[in-house]
């Protein structure tokens, strides 16, 4: 599998990632297990997890996994933290942060963590102090690289000037929601990154499985199925997401897939793959069989038609103000050249 670098001072990646927040969830072991072997038989090396993926089972599961096939040195593991504090803490505090990654270290099996994730905003705790408490823990060899996920671009760009003042270690990655259903993370954090060189790794590739094709507009799914469990699950929810705009997308991946002889998935995995900035793409999985159909997608080429027909249909449009209003002047043409 082609690998990438992770942002300008990232390690080298998987341009596929395997997400594991169904493990130890819809997925049981043996069957995370198979992902797993799967997932490196065929090239993969960064594993995404958080410590509240399964409340910590998703961990115990990577752990035991690497601990039985002799370590973990030739991948790269990515967990995160803010979402389960111990009590009386906030999310990304020192004291938290300290703490939530000593009990990763612990379920995962290593001494020290690849990548570790800020998973969002804390409003509560100065960036300074959670900045400074993960250069510690660099500096202490327990983690290599730091990353935050679900920012704002103003967050983003205020964690990087602060790290950037304080000689602090800046962030070599993005985690956010970005698919060809939802394309909120152009409008402000992909320039961002972009200028501060910083990789995007985008969840939900598939917009919860909405891009497979298998959710239609007129019928609730039923059935062992993200949203046939539960219709009502997250940001793609099937009354939320059971729109024109979304059938209009899936319509337009499935022509595309059909030209090439491709599932929809693998459509929509090469689009992100070959938008700017985007360093690996995070694959979920509820099976290996699922998962294998995916990574197939890594030798799809989208040419230059495919893409437009992609990104035109699935453009959000940009408020006029600012956005209309400063991008003929202020040098800032990135959103017409992404077909915002
Ligand atoms: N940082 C964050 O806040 C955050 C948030 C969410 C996710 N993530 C990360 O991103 C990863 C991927 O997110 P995601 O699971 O939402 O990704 P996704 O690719 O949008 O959705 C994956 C789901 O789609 C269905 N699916 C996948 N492949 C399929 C196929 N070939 N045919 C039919 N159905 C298929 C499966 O669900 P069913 O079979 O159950 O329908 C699978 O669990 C996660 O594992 C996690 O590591 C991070």
């Amino acid at each position: 599998m082609p690998t990438r670098p992770l942002g300008a001072n990232g390690p080298l990646i998987s341009q596929l990632a395997l997400g594991t927040m169904t493990f130890g969830a819809e997925t049981d072991e043996p069957e995370a297990c198979a992902q797993l072997d799967l997932f490196v038989e065929r090239g993969g090396t960064l594993i995404d997890t958080a410590d509240v993926y399964a409340a910590g089972a998703s961990e115990a599961i990577i752990g035991r996994w690497g601990r039985a096939r002799g370590g973990m040195d030739d991948l790269v593991v990515a967990t995160k933290a803010r979402f389960g504090p111990p009590p009386g803490s906030r999310g990304a505090s020192r004291r938290a942060i300290r703490r939530c990654l000593d009990a990763s270290l612990n379920r995962l099996q290593v001494e020290a963590v690849d990548l570790y994730f800020i998973h969002g905003w804390d409003r509560h705790t100065e960036i300074e102090e959670t900045l400074s408490t993960l250069g510690d823990l660099v500096a202490a060899g327990r983690i290599h690289n730091i990353a935050w996920s679900n920012l704002t671009g103003w967050q983003l760009q205020k964690i990087v000037s602060t790290a950037r003042a304080g000689g602090y270690p800046v962030p070599v990655a993005v985690q956010l929601q970005y698919n060809l259903l939802e394309r909120g993370a152009e409008i402000e954090l992909l320039p961002c990154c972009l200028e501060a060189g910083i990789a995007l790794t985008p969840w939900s590739p598939l917009g919860g499985g909405w891009l497979t094709g298998k959710y239609g507009a007129d019928a609730r799914p039923t059935g062992a199925t993200r949203l046939g469990e539960d219709p009502d699950r997250g940001v793609e929810a099937y009354d939320r997401r059971n729109t024109e705009r979304t059938h209009a997308i899936v319509d337009a991946v499935r022509t595309v897939a059909g030209r090439h002889g491709r599932p929809p998935a693998h459509v929509a995995i090469a689009w992100l793959l070959a938008r700017p900035g985007v360093a690996a793409v995070l694959l979920g999985a509820r099976t290996a069989e699922q998962l294998a159909d995916n990574l197939d997608a890594v030798d799809l080429s989208l040419d230059p038609g495919d893409m437009e027909t992609l990104t035109s249909v699935s453009a959000q449009g940009l408020p006029s103000y600012p956005y209309g209003f400063v991008q003929d002047w202020s040098g800032l043409d990135i959103w017409r050249r992404l077909g915002t």
